[in-house]
């Protein structure tokens, strides 16, 4: 077999067989095959996209690159989510505990941030103590203890993705939906879940821009998960204005605490509630009517929030910041940003929100660089908002203060305030399952 002749092959939009995408994914991970060749390959899917069979077949290979974790150590059913990443997207911290309080059990492996958009990981990192890294057995017994437990993504996950992923990063092919699937999917099933649950993000913070390129993704993805043996939903979420207030490490942990103890923002409890009893349907607890029963139900009990104060302190860390969120460490320095006219807010580009908290500090520059735990921004008004010239829209916290002018400059430039308001999006656009797809709005 020659890769000369599976490039070929693509790019005139024929179909590769099982073995062929078995033979170069493997030996492009054994260096057999060369970037430039691999390059030209994802290139040619860009055009010509691939078939349901080829996805899978890419999926499954690149999974199995590396470690397939096996979870039969947990009792009880495992259902993973996916986000495919957002601004102010706290979601996992949220419904693990709500999931964990509801008896399904949740093993959760997270990334760090990417770009703009905040990772998990970085954000429980920023409670003091508090471990992503723990054996196998640690973690299998802190799920079985608790109900969930979250920690970093091995590095031995599908490193056929890491590689490939690499490429695409430098050879405009992230943005390809099928390769989308495929790397999403394959770190998915070697995670060893038994149902999965993706949030996929649209509108101007997330990959997919258009609602009906994120519910192409989500078939997709859908299709993959169902046809490997897994239990597969997707629910197209809106990423237009970034999900709650507070953006940023430690504020986005007080943010899912607030929502956890049943007074968070109302657009993060909604699209929490939802996912949550998506993620109890797909573990077999009942009608998805009566899965948000039970979610509000654990809510309000304040059951989910004990497991969250016991997850914390399983893993190490120092759970009297969860208990009393006035204790995280503070950033030295504040800073408004006030709105230059009177108006409504009718838009907020979500990106820059994501780039702001970054230029503060929340981020990281490079993939060693440190990362500010309590710097980000809490936003005030958004859109659907009336405000007077000079109320404050959002107040920025760092370590240097010298890091203010850039980041606000760029966050006015980021929301739109106009004369007349805009009609209010939805936050669910549609559930996508292996039957279909179920229009929410
Ligand atoms: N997230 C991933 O894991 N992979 C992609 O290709 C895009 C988003």
């Amino acid at each position: 077999m020659r890769m000369y002749d599976l490039i070929m092959k693509k790019r005139n939009g024929e179909s590769l067989t099982r073995e062929e995408i078995q033979f170069m994914i493997r030996e492009y991970v054994a260096d057999n095959i060369p970037d430039y060749q691999m390059s030209a390959f994802l290139m040619a899917v860009y055009f010509q996209g691939m078939s349901e069979e080829e996805t899978l077949a890419m999926t499954q290979e690149v999974a199995h690159s590396g470690e397939m974790v096996d979870l039969t150590a947990i009792q009880g059913v495992t259902v993973d989510k996916h986000s495919t990443g957002g601004v102010g997207d706290k979601t996992s911290l949220i419904i693990g505990p709500i999931v964990a309080a509801c008896d399904v059990k949740v093993a959760k492996m997270s990334g760090r941030g990417l770009g703009h958009t905040g990772g998990t990981v970085d954000k429980l990192e920023s409670i003091p103590g508090f471990q992503t890294t723990l054996t196998r057995e640690s973690f299998f017994d802190v799920v079985n203890k608790v109900g969930f437990s979250i920690i970093g993504q091995s590095g031995n996950l599908a490193p056929a993705d890491k590689k490939l992923y690499a490429l695409r990063d430098v050879t405009a092919t992230v943005d390809s939906i099928p390769l989308i699937a495929v790397s999403v999917m394959s770190k998915k099933l070697a995670a060893g879940n038994d149902c999965i649950l993706l949030d996929v993000k649209t509108g101007s913070g997330a990959f997919m821009k258009t609602v009906e390129d994120a519910i192409t993704l989500a078939k997709e993805m859908v299709a993959i998960g169902e046809n490997a043996g897994r239990k597969t939903v997707a629910l197209i979420t809106d990423m237009d204005i970034p999900l709650g207030h507070n953006i940023g490490n430690s504020l986005e942990v007080i943010e899912a605490v607030d929502t956890l103890r049943g007074h968070g923002p109302a657009d993060l409890t909604e699209v929490c509630v939802d996912l949550a009893a998506n993620m109890l349907f797909l573990g077999g607890k009942g009608s998805l009517t009566k899965c948000k029963t039970m979610v509000r139900e654990v809510i309000d009990s304040g059951e989910a929030f004990n497991r969250l104060v016991a997850m914390v302190e399983a893993q190490g860390g120092d759970s009297a910041v969860i208990l009393d969120t006035d204790k995280f460490a503070k950033a030295p320095y504040a800073h408004e940003v006030k709105a230059l006219k009177t108006g409504y807010i009718t838009s907020m580009d979500t990106e820059s929100c994501g780039i702001v908290s970054f230029m503060l500090g929340a981020g990281r520059e490079t993939k060693d660089s440190e990362i500010d735990y309590s710097a980000g921004l809490i936003l005030h008004k958004k859109v659907g908002d009336f405000v007077k010239e000079g109320d404050s829209l959002a107040t920025m916290y760092a370590s240097r203060e010298e890091l203010f002018p850039e980041a606000k400059k760029r966050y006015e430039k980021a929301v739109r305030i106009e004369d007349d308001r805009e009609d209010e999006k939805p936050l669910v656009y549609a559930r996508v399952t292996k039957d279909g797809i179920e229009r929410l709005a």
